[in-house]
């Protein structure tokens, strides 16, 4: 497949567009609002994927409560705590990874929460395990598989995502967080060091993402889904900061080699995101690649 590089696709001849500011997060209920609309979104797609399956797996990479005092915010207690019995069709089997050892018995707590459900807790690098995942006597290739990449920026090495992307036809679905808060102040004052960032990114293509506008680098993301790691589909959806603001928090990309599991995204994103919105939204996805019928 032919790839897409960045100076093919122009993105660095911006001329003065402006840079988004880097955002400063609040604590409380404004911080509250994305991280329970993310949840919910997360939990929301996953009805409706499960709906379509009648079965499947689930795979949170970076699991653990983002915040340990907000746990109504938390994608994977909301998941997990929603699955009905086994007389409905629900996800059976979750891997749960995370390298937090305070984080470590949430997620066994939830685990020992459900024990009609299989659940695995792993409290180790998500990067450094998922090869030990990816195996036919752990994860069927028929099964329908979701990975959840929630990342605060750069833990998700490029090499996960190929490793993930490479392992069955069709693909394990992805949701893959791209901050955009604090991107480019995370750039600039890196803790991971330019190895950890080329690992993130997979390439140096790190060093040019501050001169881009945010809508335009989660488009190019997206792009490489399809471009380098082969998905079928790969829109980004902006998640916002509050219900009043259009700032982007994160950009979240739905990867998947199926045309109805865009569609159920988008139906799962105007119940949770844009229904809840007074403002005036862009429509979704933004990057109009997807499936006819959108
Ligand atoms: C943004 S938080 C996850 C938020 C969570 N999904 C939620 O809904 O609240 C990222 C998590 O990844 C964990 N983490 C960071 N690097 C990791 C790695 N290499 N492997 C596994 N977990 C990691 C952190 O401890 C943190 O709990």
């Amino acid at each position: 497949m032919e790839k897409e590089p960045l100076d093919q696709l122009g993105l660095f001849d911006l001329g003065g567009l402006p840079q988004a500011p880097t955002l400063e997060i609040p604590k409380g209920p404004a911080g509250h609002f994305w991280t329970e609309n993310k949840a919910r979104l997360i939990e929301r797609y996953l009805f409706y994927f499960v709906q379509i399956t009648r079965h499947g797996t689930y795979i949170d990479g970076f699991a653990g409560p983002q915040d340990l005092e907000d746990l109504d915010a938390w994608s994977a207690r909301l998941v997990i705590e929603s699955q009905p019995g086994p007389e409905s069709f629900r996800l059976q089997r979750f891997h749960l990874f995370d390298t937090n050892a305070k984080k470590v018995p949430f997620l066994e707590r939830l685990r020992d929460s459900r024990p009609d459900l299989q659940i695995s807790v792993c409290p180790r690098d998500f990067n450094e395990e998922v090869c030990r995942l990816l195996k036919p006597e752990v994860i069927r290739p028929t099964e329908a598989t979701f990975c959840l990449i929630d990342q605060h920026t750069f833990e998700c090495r490029w090499s996960t995502l190929q490793t993930l992307a490479a392992y069955k036809t069709p693909k394990i679905e992805l949701f893959y967080f791209f901050a955009e808060g604090w991107l480019n102040r995370a750039l600039a004052n890196t803790t991971v060091g330019t190895e950890g960032l080329t690992a993130w990114w997979g390439n140096d293509g790190w060093r040019t993402l501050s001169s881009v506008r945010g809508a335009l680098r989660a488009q190019h993301l997206a792009r490489r889904f399809r471009y380098e790691l082969g998905y079928a589909y790969s829109p980004p959806f902006p998640v916002y900061m509050s219900r009043q603001s259009q700032q982007v928090v994160y950009y979240m990309v739905h990867a998947s080699d199926h045309p109805k599991a865009i569609q159920q995204m988008v139906r799962a994103y105007r119940e949770q995101v844009s229904a809840r919105e007074p403002v005036e939204q862009p429509s979704l996805p933004m990057e109009l690649a997807g499936p006819p019928g959108l």
